[in-house]
């Protein structure tokens, strides 16, 4: 079923905090709220605040944007709204927009054993374009490996 929801870019200070706050309860690796805000703040990056129909906020989305080319940096639907369609008609949404934006080509690197993101990735047309090998760094020093995937927004 077709979600209803919003996107709100984060260009003030107190939207930029609540998307740390979201930030650090879906994802694992963190940066330091200084180190956050300063990375979001940089030119090339674009942030979002994702909300269901009763504006209530479900989750977060940080991009880098360089000429035509776009990497999803973050994505994450918070833990008690995941599995009911956010995640694939917002990112849907979202690589919609950027498409119109006349960008290109859209980037990910995610831990092969994220099975649910990859699953997402490839629902939505993104293609594995290589392994890079013990990437991402997880508790107790132990490595993990990840894919790069790749969707081409305009078809040739
Ligand atoms: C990955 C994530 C964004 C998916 O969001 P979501 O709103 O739950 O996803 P949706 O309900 O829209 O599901 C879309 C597709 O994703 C895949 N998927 C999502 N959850 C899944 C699960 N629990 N098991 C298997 N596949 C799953 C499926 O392909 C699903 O399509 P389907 O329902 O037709 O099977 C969410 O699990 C999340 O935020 N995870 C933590 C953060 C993260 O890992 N982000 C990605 C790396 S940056």
């Amino acid at each position: 079923m077709k979600k209803e929801f919003y996107l709100e870019k984060t260009h003030n200070l107190e939207k930029k905090i609540l998307l740390y706050q979201i930030y650090k309860t879906i994802f694992i690796e963190k940066l330091s709220k200084e180190n956050f805000l300063k990375y979001i703040n940089l030119s090339y990056i674009e942030s979002f605040l994702f909300y269901n129909e009763h504006k209530v906020s479900i989750g977060i989305g940080i991009f880098s944007t360089v000429e035509n080319e776009v990497e999803i940096v973050n994505f994450g639907i918070k833990e008690s709204f995941r599995k009911q369609g956010f995640g694939y008609y917002i990112l849907k949404n979202i690589i919609e927009i950027y498409k119109n934006n006349n960008k290109e080509n859209i980037f990910l690197e995610v831990s092969t054993q994220n099975t649910y993101a990859i699953n997402l990735y490839v629902k939505l047309g993104f293609k594995i374009l290589n392994v890079r090998e013990g990437y991402y760094k997880k508790n107790h020093g132990k490595k993990e490996d990840a894919y790069i995937m790749k969707k081409k927004t305009i078809s040739s």
